[in-house]
């Protein structure tokens, strides 16, 4: 074996890795992990100042270690040593400013806010790495009205870095948040782990490396299976993130119809009732509001199969996960009623310009290797190149076209945009809900209409969120002037 941590595809075949090496990199797992302990409390970061509107604290990246498997410790990386990750609660007009200490051994890195409409230059860009050892400041007004679901992460060795434990929630509040407060707000952060038998996270195998990382273990909140309780006749709201580096999560809760009542960017204009099942793709995030309205349980939340299209061999099989289940108890309760209005979206009007954005694959042979390229438009990312160039404030239409047999979820940096319809086979379904994205999914052979609207200059990326097609390349650069 002669992988490494972060190897592409490109990596692998240069070092020679074949199809049997890369079975073998997943050899030997951990394959039970405990299940049903209570869904674990995610840390707080501490805000250290005293001032009123103002957020200061420092967050160190390092490493840690977890017992995931009782008695076997897996060494990690975590931020100030939480795990599972260290959340970030701010509210909206808040001043944001985070010392960054990157202490990964060997390691360059940053911090990236996923998400959020800020400068281009706090948005821990890979142009803007922060060296091993060294510190640096992130510092940015939360804007008004983005109150929502967002997520921190490293860009540059993204994938890497975000499987050995560097992801967590950022969450936006409202000083007047429209949901009753009866409904609770729980965050289920959903990412994976994959083992080696004496603890060790997993390298990634061929392939995670082609298809992402999808991880042996789905965890929620860092456990698997965790277990939460709620009164019978209960309404409960969740947040619901896909943190993984490359799983397609199917979600449902069972019997249980879902009430979509935030995306990205933030509530939605009105509540989508009715819904049986919810698809988030890698980076996705959902705020819904569930209705336990029998009186026992338990009730499960599941993750379904989903084809997200494979490439090469060590398919996994496909199969309905538990993620969470809950428990209904105690005296029954009734039901809470969510506002028939949310908030106000206005839809983006009538665009300035156009673009056309195309996901590509090319795959090939060399010396017995399978060689594969993550292409945007038949290019892989260069730091030196600046592939689209917009006007600060302009709208515009973008078109995502996946050419691929895989889906491929687009995210760019600097803001949310609106889904104005798929087009796949050449039928055009307009997009149901008015909502704010950063990341929505492109499915095999599917073309997705956006709009979105970049406020202020600088550079930004565009890329798949599968983490490791990120790292190979399936990123561009976009110059808002
Ligand atoms: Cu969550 Cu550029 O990424
Ligand atoms: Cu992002
Ligand atoms: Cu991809």
């Amino acid at each position: 074996m002669h992988s490494m941590p972060g190897m592409n595809v490109k990596d692998m075949v240069m070092h020679g890795m074949n199809m049997a090496e890369s079975a073998a990199a997943a050899g030997s797992r951990i394959r039970d992990l405990p299940t049903g302990k209570p869904l674990p409390e995610l840390a707080r970061l501490t805000n250290t100042s005293g001032e009123n509107g103002v957020f200061e604290a420092v967050l160190e990246a390092g490493p840690a270690s977890h017992e995931f498997a009782p008695g076997v410790v897996t060494p990690l990386l975590a931020y100030n040593n939480a795990v599972p990750g260290m959340m970030i609660e701010v509210i909206e007009g808040d001043k944001f400013k985070v010392t960054f200490r990157n202490r990964i051994p060997g390691q360059l890195s940053t911090i990236h806010w996923h998400g959020l409409e800020i400068p281009a230059d706090q948005d821990g860009n890979p142009m803007h790495p922060v060296a091993r050892g060294a510190d640096r400041d992130y510092e940015f007004t939360i804007p008004t009205g983005s109150a929502g679901s967002y997520w921190y992460h490293p860009h540059g060795l993204t994938g890497q870095q975000v499987y050995c434990g560097l992801a967590a929630p950022f969450i936006v509040r409202s000083k007047s948040d429209p949901l009753p407060p009866e409904l609770g707000d729980t965050v289920l952060f959903i990412s994976t782990i994959s083992l080696n038998a004496d603890g060790s996270i997993a390298e990634n195998t061929l392939a995670d490396a082609m298809n992402g990382r999808e991880g042996d273990h789905v965890l929620v909140n860092g456990a698997k299976q965790p277990v939460i309780s709620a009164a019978p006749g209960s309404s409960r709201r969740f947040r619901l993130y896909n943190a993984t580096s490359a799983r397609f999560l199917r979600l449902s809760f069972e019997s249980h119809d879902m009430t979509l009542v935030g995306t990205d960017g933030g509530l939605i204009a009105a509540p989508a009732r009715g819904l049986k099942e919810l698809l988030l793709a890698p980076a996705e995030r959902a705020e819904i509001v569930v209705d336990f309205h029998v009186a026992k349980g338990p009730v499960a939340l599941l993750a379904m199969p989903y084809e997200r299209g494979w490439m090469g061999g060590d398919k996994p099989a496909s199969e309905t996960l538990t993620l969470l289940t809950v428990f209904l108890s105690g005296p029954a309760q009734s039901l809470t009623q969510v506002p028939e209005r949310l908030r106000e979206i206005a839809a983006l009007g009538a665009p300035m310009a156009t673009k056309r954005i195309e996901f590509g694959e090319n795959m090939g042979m060399a010396n017995g290797a399978m060689t594969m390229d993550f292409l945007i438009d038949g290019k892989t990312f260069d730091m030196n190149r600046i592939d689209l160039t917009s006007r600060a404030g302009d709208v515009e239409l973008w078109e995502i076209a996946n050419t691929t047999d895989m889906d491929h979820p687009f995210h760019i940096h600097g803001g949310q945009f609106q889904i104005v319809e798929r087009e796949i086979g050449g039928k055009i379904t307009p997009n149901p809900v008015l909502a704010w994205k950063d990341t929505v999914n492109t499915s095999s052979k599917e073309t997705v209409r956006i709009k979105m609207r970049q406020a202020t200059a600088g550079l930004r990326m565009y890329h798949c969120h599968i983490l490791e097609h990120e790292d190979a390349g399936m990123m561009g650069m976009l110059n808002v002037v």
